[in-house]
């Protein structure tokens, strides 16, 4: 296949050997089109976007938020739980009405869904209208996918087990805050899972390569970086000789960035060692994301998540209590296939004694090819709500309480945008991660600034400078 205005990138595997991949960066077929970008689901996703626009903008596309204007639509897809797929079919149907009058317009499907068999069969059946389609293991095709489409569907779903990819071009959403990957995939099969499926097993990135990427993010002026992985704790585990997650995050902290945060933690892999790094150094906020999933022994044991109710408790109260001002989120699923109000009953204690800051709460969705579809369940969807009603009110009260320590405190917060209702105020996040809404102009925007909070919501706080 030939390419018009190649540019070298480089891939790793696992055993170091150095691939050079394609990137058309200078080819402007498409000047005076636009690109329409949705993305559903995970940060991972979110940053995958930014790969995707930076490809479309290679091409000469420039990005429209008005879906009617776009002469590309893409659609960036999440396989996590079932309510996904409706939306996205949902919003395919409207893309589809507007192929109709613009049939010359490009239509894309990428991401997680875009994998998963079930969802390929229903869109070669059902869905012609759909041009691109591609995986998360080759968002690099993306130009190539597009110079070659003849407006016939072309399924390019595939998978690169082991590969790495580097010199990623990314158009970021912020100018102050950026996501920087420092593994894909995961390793630890969770039984309701599909990521490990979807995204393949682990592969960190080298640690000089993420190092360098920050350097450059410091030295383009940006306050924060969130480091980004499914297991961020378990970094660098399948690379000789690589550095530990405390290690990394120690060599991040000592580039200057203002602020280092990450994502998503396991209990199973938090070392003691993590716990002292981000106690000592300013800039690694204070703030753990450490999803609980369930509190009972028994679910957590089907769940294959390799901690005990206890174990997770003496975690939590470690990170407390060596990590001044800490927050602690969480995510909690209720109804696992025949999960008892007992069962259940040990999750709201485990609630109740750490108080979360906040909490992602989810009901059970059997994923095709995890292990956990195949339980049998005889709880029903009624029973699922309620409890889920339930745990949210425990929730939202602790995150009530947790916000309204913050009264008449200051604390520093890096101020990202304009608020959406009232453009008299500027919102932003303080260091544990509480979003912020203060009276500002947007000359504030991209400063950390000293707020004082004067007034605590559940999901909120407001604030003076
Ligand atoms: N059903 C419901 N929630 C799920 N999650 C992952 N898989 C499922 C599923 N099959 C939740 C977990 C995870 C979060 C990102 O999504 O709580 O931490
Ligand atoms: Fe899924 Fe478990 Fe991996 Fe998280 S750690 S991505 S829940 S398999």
């Amino acid at each position: 296949m030939h390419l018009p205005n190649l540019k070298e990138a480089r891939i790793r595997t696992k055993n170091e050997v150095e691939y050079v991949y394609l990137d058309n960066k200078n080819s402007q077929e498409f000047s005076n089109k636009k690109y329409y970008l949705k993305t559903y689901g995970c940060q991972m996703n979110v940053h995958d976007s930014e790969e995707i626009a930076a490809r479309l903008e290679s091409l000469g596309f420039t990005k429209t938020t008005k879906l009617e204007d776009a002469d590309i639509v893409i659609l960036n897809t999440c396989a996590i739980r079932e309510n996904a797929h409706d939306k996205v079919f949902g919003f395919l149907g409207r893309c589809k009405h507007l192929k109709r009058e613009k049939p010359e317009l490009l239509i894309g499907l990428c991401g997680c869904m875009a994998q998963e068999e079930s969802v390929i069969a229903e869109i070669k059946e059902h869905h012609p209208y759909i041009d691109i389609i591609f995986g998360t293991h080759n968002i690099h095709e993306l130009q190539q996918l597009i110079l070659e489409n003849k407006h016939q569907q072309e399924i390019n779903v595939y998978s690169y087990e082991g590969k790495v990819f580097e010199n990623i071009p990314y158009t970021r959403e912020s100018q102050y805050k950026a996501w920087v990957n420092i593994q894909y995939g995961c390793d630890k099969f969770c039984t309701y899972c599909i990521v490990p499926y979807t995204r393949g097993k682990q592969r960190s990135r080298k640690s000089s390569e993420i190092i360098k990427e920050v350097k450059e993010l410091v030295a383009k002026g940006y306050q924060e970086v969130t480091l980004l992985g499914q297991n961020v704790n378990a970094y660098g585990k399948e690379l000789p000789d690589e550095l530990s997650f405390a290690e990394l995050l120690e060599a991040v902290s000592k580039t200057g960035i203002a602020r280092v945060r990450f994502v998503t933690s396991h209990p199973w892999d938090f070392t003691d060692e993590m716990i002292a790094t981000i106690a000592k150094y300013e800039n690694i906020m204070p703030y753990i994301h450490l999803p609980l999933q369930s509190g009972s022994d028994r679910i957590l044991k089907l769940m294959g998540r390799r901690y005990t109710q206890k174990e997770y408790l003496e975690l939590f109260h470690k990170i407390k209590e060596q990590i001044p001002n800490v927050a602690v989120t969480t995510d909690i699923i209720v109804g696992f296939p025949n999960e008892t109000e007992e069962d259940f009953n040990e999750t709201l204690k485990v609630v109740n004694k750490c108080q979360f800051d906040g909490a992602f709460t989810f009901i059970y969705s059997p994923r095709e090819g995890t292990p956990a579809a195949k339980m049998v369940d005889t709880i029903s969807l009624a029973e699922k709500e309620q409890r889920l009603a339930k745990l949210n009110e425990i929730v939202n009260k602790y995150s009530r309480l947790n916000n309204e320590k913050y009264l008449n405190k200051k604390v520093p917060v890096l101020i990202e945008g304009i608020n959406k209702k009232d453009p008299n105020k500027v919102f932003g996040y303080t260091d544990t991660m509480k979003l912020v809404n203060v009276k500002g102009s947007k000359d504030l925007i991209g400063q950390i600034v000293d707020v004082t909070i004067t007034d605590a919501k559940s999901f909120s706080l407001d604030g003076e400078i």
